[in-house]
């Protein structure tokens, strides 16, 4: 199995377009490495691969990526989209990939239906039958897609900002993905540990919540009021220690502009390898 990180950002990307914080600005002036907002692609043979969310940045990720350009006039090597949320990081690409190519989404209901039946949009991924196929992911049950074994599991998240209300568990999942004998983690997004810590264990790779380094990062540099709480990300300064005991690589992926783990060079950056994590970037191979 090939895993590659597409992006590496939380949403807004890395720069956001309408931030100056340091971060942001280093990324500017070419003395940080830009990150694009969070997906990964997994490819069990190859040749057909799946993408694990839509991100707003998918045409730039799809041509910087040979293994998924197409090989014939009208193709596409992407079997399959699995969104773990619905939130528009995660699900705006989808309109990029209309054109008339038939598609296969795995979703919850609860966010196929948060996609399908709230937002008109969407209507331009079913514009003839067979465009749009729903493949339903319901947690702990495994499901066989394009060569891979994908098992969706709780991760403690919410509801899309554009959507609000109560948070139901499947808002939010992360996946467990094996295809030959090697397995990976997806949890882009938690905003606490809950099972995660056994139901991940045995995974040669962990891609876990990196969004924020602390928990009050965003009214500590002025840009913002909500807590890393307030958006289901539990901080790094918590998550840091809590995998200590597994085995294969631990990288932390979906991370926000603000966060000082993207600054090299940074205490918070070499924090973070000390305690043996690794920083996701746009093109890594988690396993090659
Ligand atoms: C998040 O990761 O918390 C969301 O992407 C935030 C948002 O939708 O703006
Ligand atoms: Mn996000
Ligand atoms: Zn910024």
């Amino acid at each position: 199995v090939r895993v590659r990180v597409l992006g590496a950002a939380a949403g807004g990307g890395f720069p956001q377009w309408n931030c100056a914080c340091r971060g942001c600005m280093l990324a500017r002036r070419g003395e940080a490495t830009p990150r694009t907002q969070d997906s990964i692609a997994i490819s069990a043979d190859g040749d057909r691969w799946v993408l694990f969310n839509a991100s707003p940045d998918v045409l730039r990720q799809i041509d910087a990526t040979r293994e998924l350009w197409p090989r014939r006039s009208r193709h596409s090597p992407i079997a399959a989209i699995v969104l773990t949320n619905g939130d528009v990081d995660h699900v705006a690409g989808l309109l990029s990939l209309r054109e008339r190519q038939p598609l296969t989404i795995a979703a919850t209901s609860r966010v196929f239906g948060g996609l399908f039946e709230r937002n008109i949009l969407l209507r331009t991924l079913q514009r003839f039958d067979g465009h749009l196929h729903w493949e339903r992911l319901q947690l702990d049950e495994p499901i066989a897609l394009a060569g891979l074994e994908i098992t969706p599991i709780a991760a403690p998240g919410k509801t899309p900002v554009h959507l609000g209300g109560a948070a139901e568990p499947e808002d939010n999942i992360g996946v467990l993905v094996r295809g030959d004998q090697r397995s990976i983690a997806y949890v882009s997004a938690a905003g606490a540990i809950g099972e995660l810590g056994t139901r991940v264990e045995g995974a040669d790779a962990l891609l876990f919540d990196g969004t924020f380094w602390s928990n009050d990062e965003l009214s500590a540099q002025g840009v913002g009021q909500g807590t890393a709480a307030s958006m289901a990300h539990l901080p790094i300064s918590a998550s840091l220690p809590l995998f200590e005991g597994f085995d294969g690589r631990r990288i932390y992926t979906h991370i926000n502009n603000t966060n000082p783990i993207l600054i090299e060079r940074s205490p918070e950056r070499r924090a973070v390898e000390a305690a043996g994590w690794q920083v996701a970037y746009d093109g890594m191979e988690v396993l090659p």
